[in-house]
């Protein structure tokens, strides 16, 4: 059983001074592990690395204003995570940018894509490239989690870029768990977060939405139960709805049927009738 939480444990945690990362960071913190938190929001970190010093000790809490982007950045924060915290047993590649759809959807300038995919996508690869050779040569069993989107997963109109990079997110963490299960004696476990909508940063809370804590409650569920996709239900979609639009998009290439054939005009009225239709409904399992 893997355990995202251990007392004699490290935690990094990129976007850890907000949301769904502070509230991880907190649950770390609270579990008795060193924790390097990783922001760009000066303000929120040293708030967050002063709390959680006086859970854990200031001296097992170490604060890094660094722009997951940067790989260079990010090596030198393992070798001081390493020298200061010890060996990392959970890595959440958690940061994202975002860049509300707005301008121009598939034209949005191109340094909006080249911004989500330096942070949402190359972070994630940045944080596995400097972090995962110490946690390979520990022979600690570890976890790496990495924060995708159900955008990413069905694509949603309205903000592409966004879409596009966390499709990438994806696909990476599946072929990087394929790839530490396929090592010889190691026990790094990569999984995948998929958020619902959740309340995060100065956002009020509104009916509907998840808690970050309550996301991070399921990913710790389903760590121990070592589930790698971690879909999050919230309480306006539960993932039974989740699991219907996520085959209907896949029906979409067996069936070849429009790109997004879900916001296609001549195919409303079959969605609605596939979502309404109960014996469509794909069986679940304790997926592994
Ligand atoms: N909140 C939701 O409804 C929701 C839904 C699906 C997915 N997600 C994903 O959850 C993750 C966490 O987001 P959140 O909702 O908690 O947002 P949040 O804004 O509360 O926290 C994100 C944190 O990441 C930091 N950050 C941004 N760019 C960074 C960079 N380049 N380097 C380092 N840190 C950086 C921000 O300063 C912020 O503190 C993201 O990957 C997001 O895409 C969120």
């Amino acid at each position: 059983m893997s355990a995202c939480f251990q007392a004699d444990g490290v935690a990094v945690i990129t976007g850890g001074a907000s949301g769904i990362g502070r509230a991880a960071a907190r649950r770390a913190a609270a579990a008795g592990m060193g924790v390097a938190l990783v922001d760009v929001n000066d303000v929120k970190l040293a708030s967050l690395a002063e709390e959680l010093g006086g859970v854990v000790g200031a001296d097992r809490v170490l604060a890094a204003n660094i722009d997951v982007a940067d790989p260079s950045a990010m090596l030198s924060l393992a070798d001081e995570v390493q020298h200061r915290l010890g060996n990392v047993t959970l890595l959440m590649n958690n940061a994202a940018a975002f860049v509300s759809g707005g301008a121009g959807g598939i034209l949005d300038p191109n340094d909006n894509w080249q911004r989500l995919f330096a942070v949402n996508v190359l972070g994630p690869v940045n944080g596995v490239q400097a972090f995962l050779p110490a946690m390979l040569a520990s022979s600690k069993a570890g976890v790496i989690v990495n924060t995708g989107s159900k955008q990413g997963l069905t694509n949603p109109p309205g903000n592409p870029a966004y879409n596009t990079s966390k499709a990438a997110v994806n696909a990476y963490t599946q072929n990087l768990a394929r790839d530490l299960r396929e090592r010889d004696g190691c026990s790094i476990t990569a999984h995948l977060l998929i958020p619902g909508w959740t309340t995060t940063g100065d956002a009020e809370h509104r009916p509907g939405a998840w808690l970050p804590e309550q996301v991070i409650d399921l990913m710790e569920q389903s760590i121990a139960d070592n589930r790698f996709f971690i879909l999050c239900p919230d309480d306006e979609t539960p993932n039974a709805v989740d699991h219907k639009r996520i085959l209907w998009n896949a029906l979409d290439i067996i069936e070849n049927r429009p790109a997004l054939s879900r916001w296609h005009s001549d195919y409303k009225d079959a969605f609605a009738a596939f979502m309404a239709d109960d014996s469509t409904m794909p069986k679940t399992g304790s997926s592994r």
